[in-house]
């Protein structure tokens, strides 16, 4: 195990942090992609866990290459992608402008589509290898004042199934996570009002902890025969 790469992008904080920790706990070969040099204390705390890292934007295909590539110095083969990288810019659909649309579109879906690409290449030569979507309840249910948000992760389980589907004949597999809510900076965001109104539809009545998304991220890592599929973890709110 420990010669394969597990690629996990947006891994210095939230729930990439969470699954970073996670699965180099397990003894993975993790190295995470970050948007800009993290502080020398951060790196180090990262280094102590063995967790290397990598710098870019998903956004911009070659950087993403680059990132790929830079990520194989680390390891002999690619054992797993985790596109987790996200943004979302809320707004309703007739307020949001175009930019924003498309913002979170080229963050969460073609950021995505640039990360699958060069790692499935890969993959499919090795004839292994696995490739984890964190997508959201929102891209099945939709969501008012998300339109931009919903639509990407909605595309990105569309990319999931087909990655499936053209990886399968070599042994690539591909599934996406739909959390709910999450205790993250991205949910830290919203007012009080909000946070309990949302509360109140959830069974469980409190939100994930990261940990949770990294436990079912190690599960889709690890079971070699599960592709192709959405994994709901959201406490009960799509019920
Ligand atoms: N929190 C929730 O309740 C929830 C629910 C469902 C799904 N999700 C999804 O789970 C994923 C992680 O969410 P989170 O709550 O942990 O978010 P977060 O705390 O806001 O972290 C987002 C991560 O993505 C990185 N990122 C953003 N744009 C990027 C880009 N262009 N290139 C590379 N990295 C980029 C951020 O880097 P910087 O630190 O540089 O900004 C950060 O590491 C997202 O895809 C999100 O949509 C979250």
């Amino acid at each position: 195990m420990a010669d394969g790469v597990v690629l996990i992008t947006g891994g210095n904080r939230g729930i990439g942090l969470a699954i970073a920790e996670r699965l180099a706990g397990d003894g993975e070969n993790v190295v995470i992609t970050t948007r800009h040099e993290l502080p020398e204390s951060q790196l180090a705390a990262l280094d102590a866990l063995g967790i290397h890292t990598v710098v870019g934007d998903v956004t911009d295909e070659a950087e993403a290459q680059r990132m790929v590539n830079d990520a194989m110095k680390h390891g002999e083969w690619l054992r797993g992608l985790i596109n987790n990288a996200g943004i979302n810019r809320d707004k309703l659909m007739t307020r949001m402008s175009t930019e924003d649309f498309n913002a979170v579109l080229q963050t969460n879906l073609v950021g995505a589509f640039n990360m699958s690409k060069p790692a499935l290449k890969l993959m499919q030569k090795q004839r292994q290898g696995s490739i984890i979507h964190m997508a959201s309840v929102v891209g099945l249910t939709g969501n008012v004042g998300q339109a931009n948000y919903a639509a990407s992760k909605a595309g990105l389980i569309g990319l999931m199934k087909t990655i499936a589907k053209e990886g399968g004949l070599r042994q690539v597999r591909s599934n996406a996570i739909a959390p709910g809510m999450v205790e993250t900076d991205m949910t830290d965001a919203l007012s009080d009002k909000t946070k309990e109104a949302i509360l109140a539809e959830i069974p469980a009545k409190r939100f994930a902890k990261p940990a949770e998304i990294a436990d079912v991220c190690a599960f889709l890592l690890n079971n070699e025969y599960v592709t192709g599929q959405v994994i709901t973890i959201d406490g009960g709110l799509t019920l």
